[in-house]
């Protein structure tokens, strides 16, 4: 690592299918971001986290790769590639790619090979086993899809997918296979790119024989096994030597991930990741994932918020993020649809300001909300289905669709809503998927309008924090954490302090009489209502004092 330049970054993550159409067969693509790349640019952004680009039979839409070295003819080729990428670097964008290798497509050459007998030079590459007692190899449960395990014939052979079935995991134990990935890495890094985001990473490395799970915990029974496992460190260290080559950083992926499993990755000897994506504050309205649902409780949120700040404090840097394409948006969970505007604000305002890298959603910076189709047929996505179809059985169609509009993964990938025209201005030919019917009043033209609009107040939150050393460095300190309706924290940076104040609150709330903010004399400087009253919040409201 030569520099640590992402610290002080923010970055804009694109789900590419859904972003901008740039020649109107109604799928976002590589001509679309090109043209987009000055609005990116607007909003204060530093670089660009591309969800994975490359062809794809899209059974998990571009996380079940078929060739690691080439874009989806969807979205371009590698030379429509090359030009994202060059005037990318000439608004002084970073530009990251999704790097997926617990698994490939099943329609990858490397699997279709791997499958045909169990002596070719790829049989090795995924992970096979027999039948066991005439029974699957284990009781894994994969994360989408049923069983862990899919039966060849070919081989009369299982092979494993933590994922779907079209995800086959590959054996990161055979020693080719880290041979391909680091070709893959050099292949990207050689062409310019400044770095990885890595797909489910802590997963790669597999207890060597695959003990059964625990038979109570549903779905993620294997995890113990494939989580953190007994070589992660040592195959991570080998991709980390070629990223060293380039200057070029590594964010992973931790589902489920501890502080002390983070810092394993990110302090020490063992150092191979910059930055992880922990999940514990997009816990605060769900148990373990979005579909098991339970009420908003704030208190929860910033216990999350609180514990990563303090524990990375000085050790490793934190990543800051409220959406990305694998959870509904924001505001429809921690905010509140009926106060899209504050409500949407205001998250911003409570996360933008904490210590950390950010992140920042396609269409989060405009308030995009969840999309609440019919019926299950019309969903994409595959988790969805899962869900629908082995959870909560017993609940009514009525009840298990409410489950779905509230935890879909397909509410973030709705078209991106660019103006009040025919089908959000996404695209001039037929959306690859339903476009949110609030585009006429959620869309980009009209809040490029409204000064106190979602997207200007992300932009606003964006220039401040890249100007204020206290916002990039300081410490931070939670305060009023018992209170259920207010979420306070202050920042400190050798003489300078920032105190940010956000209400969850839809009412009113007076708080001068809050001994934490007795006495403050600070200067307010960001506020997401234009005419802040002495002593009272409004609902969602949030105000940045310096001082
Ligand atoms: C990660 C991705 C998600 C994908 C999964 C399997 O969690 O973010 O979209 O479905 O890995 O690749
Ligand atoms: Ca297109």
């Amino acid at each position: 690592m030569k520099t640590e330049w992402y610290k002080s970054m923010a970055f804009y993550q694109i789900w590419i299918r859904s972003f901008y159409d740039g020649n109107g067969d109604g799928i976002g693509d590589l001509y679309g971001v090109y043209e987009k790349l000055p609005y990116i640019k607007s909003l204060g952004i530093d670089g660009i986290w591309f969800s994975p680009l490359y062809p794809s039979p899209n059974a998990d839409y571009g996380y079940d790769i078929s060739d690691y070295k080439n874009i989806h003819p969807d979205y371009g080729d590698l030379e429509q590639f090359k030009k994202v990428l060059d005037k990318a670097h000439s608004l002084g964008l970073k530009v990251i790619m999704d790097l997926v290798i617990n698994h490939t497509s099943d329609e990858h050459p490397w699997f279709i090979e791997s499958k045909k007998s169990k002596d070719n030079p790829y049989s090795d590459y995924y992970i096979w086993r027999d039948a066991k007692k005439g029974k699957l190899p284990n009781n894994w449960y994969s994360l989408f899809e049923g069983k862990a395990w899919e039966y060849c014939p070919e081989r009369d052979q299982y092979y494993l997918h933590i994922f779907a079935k079209k995800q086959p995991d590959l054996n990161m134990d055979n020693p080719k296979v880290r041979e391909e990935i680091k070709s893959i890495m050099r292949f990207w890094l050689d062409m310019g790119i400044d770095g990885f985001r890595e797909d489910v990473i802590t997963f790669i490395s597999k207890v060597d024989n695959l003990p059964d799970g625990l038979p109570f915990i549903p779905v993620a029974n294997g995890m113990p096994y494939y989580k953190d496992g007994p070589h992660i460190h040592e195959y991570l260290r080998e991709f980390r030597r070629v990223c060293n080559e380039y200057d070029c950083f590594q964010l992973g992926e931790g589902p489920m991930t501890t502080i002390k499993s983070a810092l394993s990755y990110m302090t020490g000897k063992n150092k191979s990741l910059d930055l992880m994506f922990h999940f514990d504050h997009m816990l605060a309205d769900c148990i373990y994932t979005e579909y098991i649902q339970r009420p908003f409780n704030l208190r929860l949120l910033k216990r999350a918020f609180s514990k990563w700040q303090k524990a990375l404090n000085g050790k490793a840097w934190n990543t800051l993020y409220l959406e990305n394409h694998d959870h509904p948006r924001i505001i429809s969970r921690y905010g509140n649809e009926h106060y899209h505007r504050a409500s949407g604000t205001m998250l911003a305002i409570c996360y933008l300001f904490q210590q950390g890298t950010p992140f920042v959603y396609q269409g989060q910076e405009i308030g995009m909300t969840n999309i609440k189709l019919k019926s299950i047929d019309q969903y994409m996505d595959v988790s969805s289905h899962n869900n629908y179809h082995s959870f909560h059985l017993k609940d009514s169609i009525e009840k298990r669709m409410e489950r779905i509009h509230a935890s879909s993964r397909d509410s973030s990938r709705t078209p991106m809503q660019w103006d009040s025209s025919k089908n959000a201005g996404f695209t001039t030919g037929k959306p690859w998927f339903y476009v949110n019917p609030n585009y006429k009043r959620i869309n980009v033209a009209a809040e490029e309008n409204q000064p106190y609009s979602i997207l200007n107040l992300y932009r606003k939150c964006l220039y401040y924090r890249k100007n204020s050393e206290v916002a990039l460095w300081g410490d931070y300190t939670e305060y009023y954490k018992a209170s259920s309706l207010l979420y306070v924290y202050k920042r400190t940076y050798k003489n300078n302090q920032l105190l940010i104040v956000c209400s969850f609150s839809s009412h009113h709330l007076r708080w001068h009489n809050i001994k934490e903010f007795k006495g403050i004399k600070g200067k307010l400087v960001i506020c997401n209502y234009p005419n802040p009253i002495h002593g009272v919040l409004k609902p969602y409201e949030a105000r940045v004092y310096e001082y």
